[in-house]
């Protein structure tokens, strides 16, 4: 049997996606990325916010907007990540932006959490990629789908627990 790629969340409450986040931050590798999709709203932000906070990151957590990139160095699990980069690619101009940001320098030793990773058109992929998409019936729910697109994403999958 193959490893598993896919692994859908239906109707999950704030409270639930923010435990999702700890959940996936507790077993991330220390380097890799994570892409957040959904339309503006979704919850990409708050699911990154919650991931951040559970790796200790106690201050405020600025969304990169306009800085486009927000770094964090953080108390890792044994074998998790010491710095992760928040990244909000929505108004990056160029993919050659990215070299400015500095950030393909870190891609061997930090974390990445994308939004709009679509905008980097190629210039960085996605391990694993989680798409957050509103509910019908509840205005306060998120359907997920959490989907592996390396092996290092498939072992964090395979890692993350079933809830
Ligand atoms: N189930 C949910 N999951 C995530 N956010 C939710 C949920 N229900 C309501 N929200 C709210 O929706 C908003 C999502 O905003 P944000 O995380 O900034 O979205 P994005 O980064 O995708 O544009 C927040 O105000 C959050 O409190
Ligand atoms: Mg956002």
């Amino acid at each position: 049997m193959g490893a598993e790629t896919e692994r859908h969340y239906g109707a999950l409450d704030q409270a639930a996606v923010e435990s999702l986040a700890a959940e996936l931050a507790s077993v991330a590798p220390s380097a890799g990325l994570l892409s957040l999709r959904g339309e503006l709203g979704a919850g990409k932000s708050t699911l990154a916010r919650a991931f951040l906070r559970s790796l200790g990151v106690t201050g405020t957590v600025r969304s990169p907007t306009y800085t486009l990139v927000e770094p964090y160095d953080v108390m890792a699990p044994p074998g998790g990540p010491e710095r992760v980069l928040h990244l909000d690619l929505y108004r990056l101009a160029d993919p050659e932006e990215l070299d400015y940001l500095g950030v393909r320098d870190e891609a061997d030793h930090a974390l990445f959490l994308v939004e709009w990773l679509s905008q980097a058109h190629g210039e960085l992929t996605a391990d694993l990629e989680i798409a957050l998409a509103g509910c019908v019936d509840w205005p306060e729910r998120r359907d997920l789908v959490c989907r592996a697109s390396s092996p290092l994403g498939e072992a964090w999958l395979a890692r993350l627990a079933v809830i």
